[in-house]
């Protein structure tokens, strides 16, 4: 499989989830004709098979190298970049939960999901779009994750998928008025727009779709899905375009699967 069909077969479990996305991508096709994707992000724990440093080789198998990486101390994180030699693909933006900064608790209830991971569905790409590799946490479970970590909850009802997708626009403000225009709503979190000129990107994004699931113990409640990011990136000081991530907005733009949005 090439980057090209990786990307597609991520996109139509992306927007089978996320149906909004697949509206407001139909808007700005409309509008503006051709759409660039800049990058796609996952997620993942940092345990044993599911590790970043442990999946990677798969994107490096598409021709995409390693770019840069980035720590969110609040948020537990630690993520990596890639980029593609062939500059119209999308960059991948790949994030691991640090399990062991969470609680005993957390770190017992997580460690149950990845064991039941079935290491022999991890031999292609495929398995960046395979969705659950465990049976759904009870709804208490859920809610002691979500508590201490609103990723490794997210993560623990929606397994291996793109988080989002990311459109790259040529004005940020523009592009957040055509989605407000057609009632989509906007994560406010740290203003509408994330970033700035002088950061050499500017970012936005939606609220996350949700959809009703059933957790283990057989409670149904609608949780978060994923959302659709937009990025306006500018030249850096040598006029090639900035591929980096900025994370103080970063931060913020993960907020966009939080509970009722904030
Ligand atoms: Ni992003």
């Amino acid at each position: 499989m090439d980057a090209k069909q990786f990307f597609e077969k991520v996109w139509d479990d992306y927007i089978r989830v996320t149906p909004q996305a697949n509206k407001i991508n139909q808007l700005f096709k409309k509008k503006y004709g051709q759409v660039v994707n800049d990058h796609i992000a996952f997620r993942t724990f940092n345990l044993t098979p599911l590790s970043v440093g442990e999946l990677e080789h798969f994107f490096f198998e598409m021709d995409y190298r390693f770019d840069k990486e980035y720590q969110f101390e609040e948020k537990k994180l630690y993520a990596r970049s890639y980029v593609h030699p062939d500059e119209s693909m999308p960059m991948i933006f790949f994030s691991q939960l640090l399990t062991e900064q969470l609680s005993k608790k957390s770190q017992i209830i997580i460690s149950k999901l990845v064991e039941q991971i079935n290491k022999t569905k991890i031999q292609d790409l495929g398995f960046f779009y395979s969705g659950l590799g465990w049976e759904m946490p009870t709804y208490d479970e859920y809610l002691v994750l979500l508590k201490e970590s609103e990723y490794a909850a997210w993560l623990s009802v929606m397994g291996m998928r793109a988080n989002h997708f990311t459109l790259r626009v040529s004005s940020i403000t523009n592009a957040l008025d055509l989605v407000e225009e057609n009632n989509f709503l906007l994560n406010i979190s740290g203003g509408k727009v994330k970033g700035s000129p002088q950061l050499l990107l500017e970012q936005g994004a939606t609220l996350a779709d949700s959809v009703l699931v059933t957790f283990k113990d057989g409670t149904k409640q609608s949780v978060p899905t994923c959302y659709y990011e937009f990025a306006k990136r500018y030249l850096d000081p040598s006029g090639n375009l900035y591929r980096g991530f900025v994370t103080s907005s970063a931060d913020k733009i993960f907020e966009s699967t939080n509970q009722g949005g904030i």
